[in-house]
């Protein structure tokens, strides 16, 4: 049985990392569902060593503590269900026209609103907790080009200074209800990606890998949460990390 993500909230005005501060508490027994907020982040960090700009009053910066049951293999899906729960809220209750990139980008025209960082302890096969980071841009005017993706924010997307208070309350429930299904019904949040994410299914996509780039095409995700993504020479390939860029929607 899971605790309500959001029902303990912890509000601070500077910290590094609010993943680094849900961390210490994860380490040191915090319950499940405790959700630390910052107004700025000092150190705000993305996937892959990237940084996540976090200036005072502009963003959500998030973390929420979770004590997942499933085995330490189907964390990705606490991934997605994260990125499920973000897009599902810009898009009912803030009328913008969200998409999910995999795995874990929430985009909009493109341009990305959204960063998601997981990061969990293992123990044996199972996690003794997972931190999920979550960044919105929310009330940002413009971006410097030096951030290196196309971005944008609420604000942009709909005219309207929507207050992080809001935004917060419109998503809590819907980050508890997905995370709740990544724990039992993990094939829901999959169906529920999928349908968020045009480009899970026959998009041609170049995958940047540490090993190098493989051209692919897009054949929907695995039950673990993996990119099934079919070679030119008809191998299919499992991707579970790495960046995946579209290259243009092919013909099924
Ligand atoms: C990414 O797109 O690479 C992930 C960005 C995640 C940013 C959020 S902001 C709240 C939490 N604290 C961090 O340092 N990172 C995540």
């Amino acid at each position: 049985m899971t605790n309500r993500l959001g029902l303990a909230v912890l509000r601070l005005e500077t910290v590094s990392s609010t993943n680094d501060v849900a961390r210490e508490l994860a380490a040191s027994g915090a319950t499940e569902g405790l959700c630390i907020i910052a107004g700025q982040q000092t150190a705000g960090r993305g996937r892959q060593g990237r940084s996540w700009a976090s200036a005072p009053g502009d963003g959500l910066y998030l973390s929420v503590i979770l004590r997942p049951t499933v085995p330490a293999s189907n964390s990705p899906v606490i991934t997605l269900a994260a990125a499920v729960a973000v897009a599902e809220t810009l898009i009912s209750d803030f009328k913008i026209d969200a998409e999910i990139k995999w795995p874990n980008d929430v985009l909009v025209r493109g341009r990305k609103i959204c960063g998601i960082l997981v990061e969990s302890a293992i123990e044996g096969n199972h996690l003794s907790y997972a931190v999920m980071g979550i960044g919105i841009n929310i009330l940002q005017r413009a971006f410097p080009d030096s951030i290196g993706t196309p971005a944008t924010s609420v604000f942009l997307e709909t005219g309207s200074e929507v207050t992080i208070k809001d935004l917060i309350a419109f998503l809590l429930p819907k980050l508890d209800r997905w995370y709740r299904a990544s724990q039992s019904r993990a094939d829901d949040v999959l169906a529920k990606w999928q349908e968020l994410s045009p480009m899970s299914r026959n998009c041609r996509v170049v995958v940047e890998m540490p090993e190098g780039n493989v051209e692919g095409i897009t054949r929907g995700l695995l039950p673990g949460g993996a990119l099934d993504v079919e070679l030119a020479n008809g191998v299919r390939r499992a991707i579970v990390a790495g960046d995946v860029r579209v290259r243009e929607t092919a013909r099924p």
